[in-house]
């Protein structure tokens, strides 16, 4: 048997988390023959919820789940990790403007990314999913100056999964046949999901599709599948967030399939023109070694570039607003 690994995941009583720690226990990251530990992190007043998650996972009596660590300390949690799963994050209250929401979780992840900073494996990989995901990984990797920002991602492969469902009905096609699908920009509604390099079949996806389609279906139903969802569950999704963390971070690990790629939120190191430092979501490729790729040399049309400069200002404002706890210029 191998060595058992260490997987943080936060925010572990919540929703997301309720699917994502039976399949990191199922072995669906590193597949069955990698026992693990998970390290769960709550906040104090949803401790007993969280034994109650716990006392099920017991009871499924995987063989691949070594050991479980519950706590409320960061630096507990995050002690020798070399998966963080950052999901816990404080949801938008009644009244509650988008920037106080981001206040209350700059100060966590700021929190969170010292944390790491002193107690992670060196090549811990950190994939930040509570919202706004982009925003909260640059304050995190801000907080950790002694890991390199390339430790850090934000998830935009929900995103990127949903446009390629949604391109696979339209075409009425498994999505097994859809490739270089592309999200650029914030996991929000100022998203580009972009058809241009996509491929079905071999087949370039904007042939197949009106133009109209495109623009006037696909971009906003991407951009705003996520409210959807909350509209009819009550609740935002969950299951497929949790999936699209587990391909994600997969992905990062093992690589990705030759001559496709994944969409993830990376720091930007100025490619496409977008602002150095930015956690923006492009197009990559991941080696086996655990390194991302930025795709380089894709060609921006006018319309294109219009959509990138609309969430590259987005992303600004955001960092903007939270500039007092960035403790490293990328
Ligand atoms: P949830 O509200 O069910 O769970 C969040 C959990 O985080 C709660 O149990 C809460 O107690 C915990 N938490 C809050 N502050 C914490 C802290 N400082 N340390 C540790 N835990 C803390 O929310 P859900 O549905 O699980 O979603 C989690 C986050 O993921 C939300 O911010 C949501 O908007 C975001 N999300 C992101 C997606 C993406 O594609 N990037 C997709 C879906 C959700």
């Amino acid at each position: 048997m191998k060595t058992p690994i260490r997987i943080a995941v936060t925010g572990a009583a919540g929703q997301i988390s309720y699917s994502l720690l039976f399949r990191l226990a199922a072995g669906d990251l590193l597949g069955p023959e990698q026992p693990i530990i998970l390290q769960l992190l709550e906040i104090p007043p949803v401790m007993p919820v969280l034994q109650g998650v716990v006392m099920e996972l017991t009871d499924c009596a995987f063989p691949l789940l070594h050991r479980v660590v519950m706590t409320d300390d960061p630096k507990h949690a995050f002690r020798d990790v070399d998966y963080a799963f950052l999901v816990g994050a404080r949801p938008r209250g009644p009244g509650m403007e988008r920037k106080d929401l981001l206040r209350v979780n700059a100060e966590i992840f700021a929190t969170q990314g010292h944390a790491l900073d002193e107690v992670a494996n060196r090549n811990v990989k950190v994939l930040v999913i509570g919202n706004p995901a982009n925003t909260n990984a640059l304050i995190a990797l801000s907080n950790a100056p002694h890991l390199s920002p390339h430790n850090f991602t934000a998830m935009t492969l929900l995103d990127h999964n949903r446009g390629v469902a949604i391109l696979a009905e339209k075409c009425g096609v498994s999505p097994a046949v859809i490739h270089n699908m592309t999200i650029w920009g914030n996991h929000s509604s100022t998203q580009y999901p972009d058809l241009h390099y996509t491929k079905i079949k071999g087949q370039d996806a904007l042939s197949l599709v009106d133009q109209a389609w495109f623009v006037e279906y696909f971009i906003p139903t991407v951009q705003q599948r996520g409210a959807e969802v909350i509209r009819l569950r009550g609740q935002s999704s969950a299951a497929s967030g949790a999936n699209a963390a587990i391909m994600q971070m997969r992905a990062w690990a093992l690589g990705t399939p030759e001559g496709d790629w994944v969409s993830m939120a990376v720091p930007s190191d100025g490619s496409y023109g977008i602002e150095s430092g930015l956690v923006f979501s492009y197009p990559v490729t991941c080696d086996a070694e655990g390194h991302i790729h930025i795709v380089k040399g894709l060609t921006i049309n006018d319309f294109s570039r219009q959509r990138l400069h609309i969430t590259e200002s987005e992303l600004r404002e955001e960092r903007d607003a939270v500039r007092h706890l960035l403790h490293r210029r990328l």
